[in-house]
């Protein structure tokens, strides 16, 4: 057993409390690899925000456990190191079973997310409400889930979305004891977050995708004031990168995400966590490519990860200044 406080990280419980009262909300950015974790914390150290690092079930098998677990010992000692030792949570993102759960918090996991939005209703309360009885003894916190996000959810996939109902999240909450909920009120994973027949076309002919569904975050806000929401399927998808990727080879045909405009409003509400992964896959991905193809004898993996580690930096200040306000609150 390796806890979480062993390794110098902090539960969610004391961050989403703050963010609530401070109208933002804490970035969750998933992360996969060394050159992520750096532009994570360089990002949240330079403008001194707290955050949540997300490790899918998939990041951890891609990863490894034991490699994980260092890493965010590192990422702590490397926060220290320059110069400002921000809070720190490790976070498993859409966990799917209890034994996922536990594991990751034997080894030094200080959140867990276990989401069983698609399971029957009761099903998900009796899960999630085991999850949570674990992982108290030990203080980690726990998120659940109601509703579920159209597009892909890990290997969870779901057609359709199923906006989350107010008439639940009392009865759900009281019965599991969950510290934070995560809620569908129109975002969806990846990349492409709306067909383009859902979208209206602007005269440069961006698509501009349906707005959330603030009326039911409203609803669920006063059925639970000051509990802690959370969002997923948050990117934005920024086209200057969407298109430095069509520039130089790659194909995100129809690539739309959820406008700044509407997650800076979101932040601003009971909604304290805003996950992010997909934006962060672009802007690698976009300096990857474009400096593989302007020096198509380089073969320094250095060469091309930095850059693409650079640009990612960059655009996560950015989120943490303009969008989740969370910049000045570590
Ligand atoms: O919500 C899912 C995250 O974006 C993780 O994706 O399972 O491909 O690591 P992944
Ligand atoms: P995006 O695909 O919008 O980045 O969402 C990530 C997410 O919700 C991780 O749980
Ligand atoms: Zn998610």
């Amino acid at each position: 057993m390796v806890s979480y406080k062993e390794l110098g990280l902090v539960n969610s419980r004391a961050m989403f409390a703050k963010a609530v009262k401070g109208g933002y909300a804490i970035p969750a950015y998933n992360f996969n690899n060394m050159e992520q974790l750096q532009a994570i914390i360089q990002a949240c150290v330079e403008t001194r925000s707290p955050v949540i690092l997300q490790v899918s079930s998939g990041a951890r098998k891609y990863a490894n456990a034991t490699m994980l677990r260092y890493m965010a010992q590192g990422a702590v000692a490397y926060a220290k190191e320059l110069g400002y030792p921000i809070p720190i949570v490790l976070h498993l993102d859409h966990g799917d079973s209890f034994e996922l759960c536990k594991d990751c918090i034997e080894n030094g996991f200080s959140s867990v997310m276990i989401d069983g939005s698609h399971r029957p209703y009761d099903e998900n309360v009796a899960l999630t409400k085991k999850v949570v009885e674990f992982a108290h003894t030990y203080d980690v916190t726990v998120e659940g889930e109601l509703g579920i996000l159209a597009g892909i959810e890990d290997e969870v996939s779901a057609e359709h979305s199923t906006y989350t109902q107010p008439e639940e999240v009392i009865d759900f909450v009281t019965k599991t004891g969950v510290d934070s909920l995560a809620i569908s009120i129109g975002t969806s994973h990846g990349a492409t977050k709306f067909k383009p027949e859902q979208c209206t076309r602007s005269a440069n002919g961006v698509l501009i995708p349906p707005p959330l569904r603030f009326d039911i975050l409203e609803a669920i806000e006063k059925k639970l004031p000051g509990f802690p929401i959370v969002l997923h399927g948050a990117s934005s998808v920024p086209m200057d990168f969407v298109g430095i990727i069509n520039r130089y080879g790659g194909a995100m045909k129809d690539a739309v995400g959820i406008p700044e405009d509407q997650l800076r409003k979101a932040a601003k509400s009971a909604v304290c966590k805003i996950n992010i992964d997909s934006d962060a896959r672009i802007a690698m991905t976009a300096l990857v490519r474009k400096v593989l193809a302007e020096h198509p004898g380089e073969f320094d993996p250095r060469k091309y990860l930095g850059p693409a580690r650079e640009a990612l930096k960059e655009l996560l200040k950015r989120k943490n200044t303009e969008v989740l306000g969370s910049a000045g609150q570590a």
